[in-house]
């Protein structure tokens, strides 16, 4: 019984990585042909990694043809790349190509939002298309092999690399995981203009302590299987080509050196085919971890673990030899490592297509990419606030005051990692407004000259603007610079003088919106309050500018929800909806309590004296033009057996005016576990487009697969016993009902 579940999981396995061609026994027949001929030289060279840079040196050239790099990173331009892979393909000994590996996140030169944004969306078939226009974009420059998906999870927004991620949601992170891996790599890898995915940072690098990055982590096993893990399973069922290994130390052990996550988990038991690259430096960072002596034990203890390629540092080139000598490494370790590069090589088709195909470079910005952007980017931004239904502004409006930092900063709306983005091509708000509305009725004055100065000798000026004005943009948050990688912040507030600029301008008596830019959620209490209306854009892309102004004109219909929960202030963090419940929870009679009561009267909870336990925003929050109610909750049974399903529905009317589209979320709790298990989980979406007046019953079908989790002890187990369940409108609202699920 064993054996035949063991054998259908690995033909599931071959079956779901498709676009590996893991199991084509004519690739690996070739495999094995080019191991037999290749030195221990040549295979350590595979398993290198370089940044090449803008030029191609003798000294590059001639360590290419011995066949010293298997791979490289940051290549310049495409002639570059072209003239390196020649020597590879052409004069070295066994001519097997050059893998080109760069990070291209969220967009090449079309640039999407950032991750966290575009997660926003809850729409994974827009974000795969996003991820294979990116993919043609780069493919188009002689890239074969992107960095990304970041799939890490995170509940800290101090952690730049938040900006990055998907935001707090196990779930919902591997839907994204799993889509963007699609969009990357297509149906097939041998496409000209699909590249390979890149599964990462593995794992656990969210968790980064005090959100400081490259902080030390501390994951229990079953919070690793059950939060971390998750979209690595869901990326490796997708057929990812590569996972990168972290540089965090993961419960005392380096990820880069650790073989219980490389070789037991993400091997072993995803049965994950194509090849491990350690992220940059990585391996011989462990001597700085404390886990390495020198550069031969961090080799030693890399590619024992399951590191395949090593980014940057050259401890396999320079100590592997010596190593197998004395008995610390195994040849097959070698050969395996080789193996599963030229893998994904053969996948690619590098082969036989070393050559990229230029002609897809006039793809490049087209009409069809900028479209999706925009609609990527609108799609992206969450209204968290309208009082008054303040917005949409009408178009008949006499002039608006455009203000604010990040007005018209075309390399700050693109956001981090944009190595190929342009901010000539980007539209930023005050563009796309001047063309909407014509310049005369755009008073335009930015007050501040970034989002971090606190020279506020431009203020007077955004002040009589307003006051000329019928309404007030505010364009506020943060620039590019201050998310991303080493870029975590311990105040999460609007940098510089921004709450000044706001207090000013509302002097002026105008109805005000905000529209805030930004890598992280951030606390703007002190923004909220005088304004009347709040978008969260995030740092929106190439195409940002005409989203918000198709929104703020109701051009577009706002429908993102937030993926992340936005705290009231930073000593919150962290805060995340799918939090446990604690022996003494807080009940909502305990919010509102006067600041400084020495203590809460409602009783020894767990809460704060200072602040409300609740969050500024839920996670799955985010308000639309109309609105929506949802009605007549039903389970098709009450009970369940193990191995059941069960099919929950709800009828969502549009009660409002306007058109739109509600983000329908569906969660469960299990109430006792031999495990205590977190008080909400999200286990389905969907998005619902809705007329005025128009009701759609929505269902969702759920499994008792859909409720394991795993144990102390790794099982992955459903337990008999009773379940909530809530269809709602965020992770705070939502009709609940409740059912059973009994013993088989
Ligand atoms: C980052 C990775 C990135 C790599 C290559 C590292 O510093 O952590 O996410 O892919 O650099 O640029």
């Amino acid at each position: 019984m064993r054996i035949v579940s063991v054998l259908l999981l690995a033909l599931s396995l071959i079956c779901l990585s498709r676009p590996l061609e893991a199991a084509d026994p004519g690739v690996e027949k070739r495999i094995d042909e080019l191991l037999a001929q290749m030195t221990l030289e040549e295979k350590l060279g595979q398993m290198s990694q370089a940044s090449l840079g803008g030029q191609l040196t003798e000294e590059r050239q001639a360590e290419i043809r011995k066949g010293r790099w298997g791979s490289f990173l940051n290549a310049g331009p495409v002639e570059v790349k072209r003239e390196a892979q020649r020597i590879a393909v052409e004069e070295s000994r066994l001519g097997i190509p050059l893998i080109f590996g760069r990070d291209v996140i969220h967009g090449y030169r079309t640039v999407f939002p950032i991750p966290l944004g575009q997660s926003a969306s809850w729409d994974p078939e827009l974000v795969e298309r996003a991820a294979r226009i990116a993919a043609k974009e780069a493919a188009a420059m002689g890239i074969h092999w992107t960095f990304a998906p970041m799939i890490d999870i995170t509940r800290d927004p101090r952690w730049g690399r938040v900006a990055e991620t998907w935001g707090e949601d196990p779930y919902l992170a591997s839907a994204f995981a799993a889509s963007m891996v699609r969009g990357f790599q297509g149906d097939s890898l041998a496409r000209r203009d699909t590249i390979a995915a890149c599964a990462k940072h593995y794992v656990g690098y969210g968790a980064a302590e005090a959100g400081k990055d490259y902080n030390t982590t501390w994951i229990p096993e079953p919070l690793l299987r059950n939060v971390f893990l998750p979209p690595y399973d869901a990326a490796v069922k997708a057929g990812v080509a590569s996972v990168m290994s972290a540089f965090s130390d993961l419960n005392g052990i380096p990820a880069s050196g650790n073989a219980f996550t490389l070789r037991r988990i993400l091997r072993d038991e995803f049965g994950f085919q194509g090849f491990v690259v350690s992220d940059w430096d990585s391996v011989v960072e462990m001597i700085q971890h404390g886990y390495a002596a020198d550069e031969a034990d961090a080799a030693a203890k890399g590619l024992s673990a399951g590191v395949d390629m090593e980014m940057v540092s050259t401890s396999f080139y320079d100590h592997v030899k010596e190593l197998l000598a004395a008995g610390r490494v195994k040849q097959e370790w070698i050969d395996e490592a080789v193996r599963r590069i030229l893998r994904v090589k053969f996948a690619l088709g590098l082969f036989e297509n070393p050559y990229p195909d230029t002609s897809l470079q006039a793809s490049m910005l087209s009409e069809e990419h900028l479209a999706v952007a925009r609609r990527l980017a609108a799609e992206s931004v969450v209204l968290l606030k309208n009082e008054e239904h303040l917005l949409p502004l009408p178009a008949s409006i006499g002039s608006i005051a455009v203000i604010g930092p990040l007005a018209d900063s075309p390399r700050d709306q693109l956001g981090c990692w944009t190595m190929d983005g342009r901010p000539e091509d980007a539209v930023t708000p005050l563009a796309a407004l001047r063309e909407k509305l014509g310049e005369d009725r755009v008073h335009y004055a930015a007050g501040l000259a970034t989002s971090r100065t606190t020279d506020e000798t431009g203020i007077p000026a955004a002040v009589e603007a307003a006051r000329r004005s019928d309404a007030v943009i505010l364009f506020l948050g943060e620039e590019q610079a201050l998310s991303g990688e080493a870029r975590s912040r311990a105040f999460l507030d609007l940098p510089g003088a921004q709450e000044k600029l706001v207090a000013e301008v509302a002097e002026a008596g105008k109805p005000m919106i905000a529209v805030i830019m930004a890598g992280r959620p951030l606390t703007f209490q002190n923004v909220s309050r005088r304004v009347e209306a709040v978008m969260y854009a995030w740092h929106p892309g190439t195409m940002g500018g005409p989203a918000i102004a198709d929104l703020l004109f109701g051009d577009a219909v706002p429908s993102g929800k937030l993926t992340i929960t936005f705290p009231r202030t930073v000593g919150q963090v962290p805060i995340y909806y799918a939090h446990k419940n604690t022996g003494r929870p807080p009940s909502p009679d305990s919010l509102g309590i006067p600041m400084g009561t020495p203590v809460d009267p409602k009783g020894y909870t767990s809460k704060y004296l200072d602040v409300d336990f609740t969050p500024e925003y839920p996670f799955g929050y985010g308000l639309s033009y109309t609105t929506f109610s949802y009605a007549n909750l039903r389970l098709s049974a009450e009970n369940i057996p193990v191995g059941g399903r069960l099919t929950a529905s709800v009828d969502v009317t549009n009660t409002g005016d306007w058109p739109g589209v509600e983000i329908v979320q569906l969660y469960t709790r299990d109430l006792v576990a031999s495990l205590t298990r977190p008080v909400k989980e999200l286990k389905g979406f969907r998005r619902v487009r809705l007329a005025p007046g128009e009701t759609k019953t929505v269902s969702f079908t759920l499994t008792t697969d859909d409720l394991r989790f795993y144990d102390s002890k790794g099982r992955h187990i459903v337990e008999p016993g009773r379940f909530h369940l809530w269809i709602g409108p965020s992770s705070a609202e939502g009709l609940k009902a409740e059912f059973t699920v009994t013993g088989r």
